[in-house]
């Protein structure tokens, strides 16, 4: 017997509480509401919808959360100077796929996407606008570093509604087709585009690109 909100319960009972719990933390996380941005810097980058302006003024704070694992958080810890590109609902979903499902670190990211420069900085062309920012902290835990950055300059060009990333998850079939081997059941990662291939995926698997639990992967047939 152990001990769960004061009551005395029984050990299997009490790992239905822990999923229960784990289920509901994964449903309310997916309430806090975030922006989608293609972050950029000399030599990568990739999509983020982890963005909080942080401080207001003249030239605000923002924070960036950017996973270990990405190329883009390696560059941005050699150099301070990046652009967050703002991306609208009618954003091409090819911006989608080649910075939010491939690393710079297979593929040249601007070879296929049409961009412009901002401070040698290369920035897709298919956004509503971009703040450039420089960091001035960097704080680790244990899965991202959080980029604390200064607003330096920004430009609006279209005006079109952001994206959010509730609205992206719900329609993100019209945004990115990841292929697959054909005649083989495969599970994709719905956040990063990793591919399992199997009838199921095993039991507690968890993405080996991005981290996610199988409740955010999708079955192909
Ligand atoms: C909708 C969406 C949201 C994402 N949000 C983030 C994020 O906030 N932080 C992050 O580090 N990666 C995020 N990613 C994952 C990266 O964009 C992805 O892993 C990318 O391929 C990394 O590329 P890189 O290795 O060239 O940096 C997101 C991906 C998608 C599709």
């Amino acid at each position: 017997m152990i001990e769960y909100k004061g009551e005395q319960i029984r050990h299997q009972e009490a790992e239905y509480f822990d999923f229960e719990k784990e289920v509901f933390m994964k449903e309310i996380i997916t309430q806090i509401s975030h922006g989608m941005y293609v972050l950029t810097t000399i030599g990568g980058g990739c999509i983020v919808d982890a963005v909080c302006q942080i401080s207001s003024g003249e030239k605000p704070l923002i924070s960036i959360s950017v996973n270990k694992t990405n190329y883009t958080n390696e560059l941005l810890h050699s150099q301070n100077h990046l652009v967050l590109a703002i991306l609208s609902k009618n954003v091409d979903g090819n911006v989608i796929d080649n910075f939010g499902f491939h690393s710079a670190r297979d593929y040249d990211k601007f070879e296929k996407i049409e961009t412009f420069e901002v401070n040698q900085i290369q920035v897709p062309k298919d956004i509503i606008g971009y703040l450039e920012l420089e960091i001035e902290d960097r704080i680790e835990n244990e899965t991202h570093t959080l980029f604390i950055a200064r607003y330096v300059d920004g430009k609006t060009f279209k005006d079109d509604i952001e994206m959010t990333y509730n609205y992206y998850r719900e329609h993100k079939d019209e945004f990115v087709k990841v292929k697959t081997i054909k005649g083989e059941t495969a599970w994709i990662c719905t956040i990063c585009g990793y591919v399992y291939y199997g009838e199921e995926l095993p039991e507690g698997f968890l993405c080996p690109k991005c981290g996610v639990d199988a409740s955010l992967f999708q079955k192909m047939e």
